[in-house]
């Protein structure tokens, strides 16, 4: 049975912390999946991390659809949530038609948009129509061109203006809210004055759950690692010296060696080649 949105307000309510990972393809997903992680988010972040682009914003829809049914293919239990890229929320119909298309096409089980007090009738209206909802705010990364990349809420105003947020996509009916980039204090001051989850990303250990990019937490994107990620493993590194040694080994005459090879019976071979002498 699949994780669903019940379950993650349940963890929530008995203050089991709850972890979510990204992931973009089948195989990572099913690692993700079978290592009990209960939400696995399909991010815009694929942008960079697997696109190699600058930001999130030339990420499509066909794009994020094309991945997320990949990672609902690897999944058995995982609550798989789809992002809607930049510009494909912009109205309640073209968020319909958006979310609409992330559940039937991909078939994740829930969508994330970014933005608070200004999204918060789209995200009613979605959530109306049976679409689960996750919101995000803090630092949007959408919006980065307007915004910049930075935490967001240092100020009194700007925090007053994330609480507000936070409790407008909460009254919207939103599932959960990312906060991202958002002082540790503050993120804990909104985890306290909502019910649905918290799920933070440089957002301090006050949040109901956490939230990690693959490849930051794997250690895959090597030349980067942000302020708020932690690295539990060197894949990258591990990834190279296999394949350095593939190199070697290749070069060498060392692989592939006779347990990765398939044998002919002599016999059945020197009548072949026989056969094959006297037509020449
Ligand atoms: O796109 C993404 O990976 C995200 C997470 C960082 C929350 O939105």
């Amino acid at each position: 049975m699949r994780t669903t949105i019940r379950d993650i307000q349940m963890m929530r309510d008995r203050g089991e912390r709850i972890p979510m990972i990204t992931a973009y393809d089948y195989t990572s997903a099913q690692i993700a999946d079978r290592a009990g992680i209960p939400i696995i988010l399909v991010g815009d972040s694929l942008g960079m991390v697997v696109l190699g682009h600058q930001s999130t914003v030339p990420v499509t829809l066909d794009e994020m659809i094309h991945h997320t049914r990949a990672v609902v293919r690897g999944t058995q239990k995982a609550l798989v949530v789809g992002d809607l890229p930049f510009l494909t929320y912009t109205s309640p119909e073209q968020a319909i038609q958006s979310a609409g298309r992330m559940l039937q096409e991909a078939g994740a089980q829930a969508v994330k948009l970014e933005g608070g007090v200004h999204v918060a009738p789209i995200i009613a209206r979605l959530v109306a129509l049976g679409i689960p909802v996750m919101g995000h705010i803090g630092f949007t990364p959408q919006s980065v061109n307007q915004i910049g990349l930075r935490v967001q809420g240092k100020r009194a105003n700007e925090a007053q203006q994330l609480i507000a947020d936070a409790l407008a996509v909460q009254e919207a009916g939103a599932f959960a809210l990312v906060l991202e980039l958002v002082p540790a204090e503050l993120a804990q001051a909104i985890t306290e004055r909502l019910r649905i989850p918290t799920i933070g990303i440089g957002a301090g250990a006050g949040c109901s759950g956490q939230v990690q990019v693959w490849h930051d937490l794997l250690g895959l994107y090597s030349d980067f690692l942000p302020r708020h990620a932690r690295r539990y493993a060197e894949l990258a590194k591990t990834i190279a010296d296999a394949l350095s040694q593939y190199v070697h080994d290749v070069r060498n005459g060392l692989f592939p060696g006779p347990e990765h090879s398939s044998r002919i019976d002599p016999a059945e071979l020197a009548a072949a080649l026989s056969n094959i002498d006297q037509a020449t």
